[in-house]
């Protein structure tokens, strides 16, 4: 396919939170997920020679810090990425997203240059992966100028993540393509209008230097490990999980009544439910747990685990959403004292914006 020469594309999507329902979406109950005001963002031009140049910056993420052993000047430099195993997990997104690109429609390669920068902290629940796959594709089919719409976009980033991660639910690539809120209920996606809400997002995101490095590298696969674990604990006690899972589905439907009504102190109560929901099916790691009882304590509304959770054994890394009523600035200082990423969030932020002039 033809590329006007100098021609510069930048696509950039949202993170997301998921609000009530992670995991008991697997089962095929209610979700209620929204974007959030962080950003990725892939640019995409052409390269003086054939191939891909991939560069990735400004990823806030944390954990391992990788000081290259010397060797000569060029590898002596410190690594921009501190965790540097995720980084590589990112750049399997990117990878995986140019060879289905090639395969579905041809895309040439003729020498393109591709610049991510995001504010999306990587393994922590916030959408990282799928905000990569969406804006990847997007910026490289405008580039290339393959036709389609926005919802080719989403599938085709769909696809892509779960040849990556072997499964995804719909959630992560929807809210990146079409921000705003998204309800996902027996895996159709619908999207739902609602008012912003002010939260904070605390991550667990330090790997304990105790932990080996292939321990490490499998946070990679956290989603999936604990999204297995739930499924094995399920397989014992069965009816018990149907009941939890049965609960979880009513909290999302009032949670969405809660939220339409403006009502935060339900919100609040329902977020504190969905929590005990999520630690009943074993998702919910020490260092997340007290993230959220010391929100409560300090008088949030309502505090919850959010996304896949975490595991002790890989270190809790996750995040937990709080919806902080009158005392956000006690909860932001006591969650960055305990050595959490404490980020201000908007919901509801703007979905895939493509530029071409900028
Ligand atoms: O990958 P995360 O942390 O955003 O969590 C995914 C949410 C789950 O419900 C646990 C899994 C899924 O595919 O929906």
């Amino acid at each position: 396919m033809p590329v006007i020469e100098g021609k510069e594309i930048r696509a950039s999507v949202p993170a997301k939170v998921i609000l009530f329902g992670e995991h008991f979406v697997v089962y095929g109950k209610r979700a209620l997920a929204a974007a959030i005001n962080r950003r990725l963002a892939v640019q995409v031009s052409s390269r003086g020679k054939r191939g891909y140049h991939i560069k990735i910056e400004d990823i806030p993420t944390f954990g391992l810090e990788l000081d290259l052993e010397a060797g000569n000047d060029e590898k002596r430099k410190v690594r921009p990425y501190k965790d540097y195993g995720t980084a590589v997990k990112a750049l399997a997104y990117v990878r995986s997203s140019i060879e289905y690109l090639e395969e579905r429609y041809g895309i040439g390669n003729e020498g393109v240059e591709i610049e991510i920068k995001s504010e999306i902290p990587l393994s922590a629940g916030l959408g990282s992966s799928a905000a990569t796959c969406v804006a990847t594709i997007a910026a490289l089919k405008e580039y290339f100028g393959v036709k389609g719409d926005v919802e080719g976009i989403r599938s085709d980033a769909h696809n892509v993540e779960k040849i990556v991660q072997g499964a995804a639910s719909p959630i992560d690539t929807a809210i990146s393509t079409y921000g705003g809120y998204v309800l996902v209920e027996r895996n159709e996606v619908k999207r739902l209008r609602l008012d912003e809400l002010n939260l904070i997002v605390g991550c667990v995101g330090s790997i304990p230097l105790s932990m080996d490095s292939t321990k490490a590298s499998e946070l990679g696969l956290k989603t999936k490990t604990i999204v297995e674990g739930v499924k094995n604990r399920r397989a014992i006690f069965t009816s018990i999980f149907d009941s939890v899972f049965d609960a979880a589905d009513e909290l999302t439907a009032q949670a969405i009544k809660a939220i339409e009504e403006n009502d935060l102190v339900n919100v609040g109560a329902l977020m504190n439910i969905n929590h005990g929901l999520l630690d009943a099916i074993g998702v919910v790691p020490r260092r997340l747990s007290e993230l959220v009882k010391m929100a409560q304590d300090l008088g949030a509304l309502g505090a919850k685990v959010t996304g896949a959770g975490g595991l002790d054994e890989m270190g809790g890394v996750g995040s937990v959403l709080v919806l902080p009523g009158e005392s956000g600035d006690r909860i932001k200082a006591a969650m960055a004292i305990a050595d959490a990423l404490v980020m201000d969030v908007k919901t509801g932020g703007e979905g895939l914006r493509i530029e071409t002039d900028f």
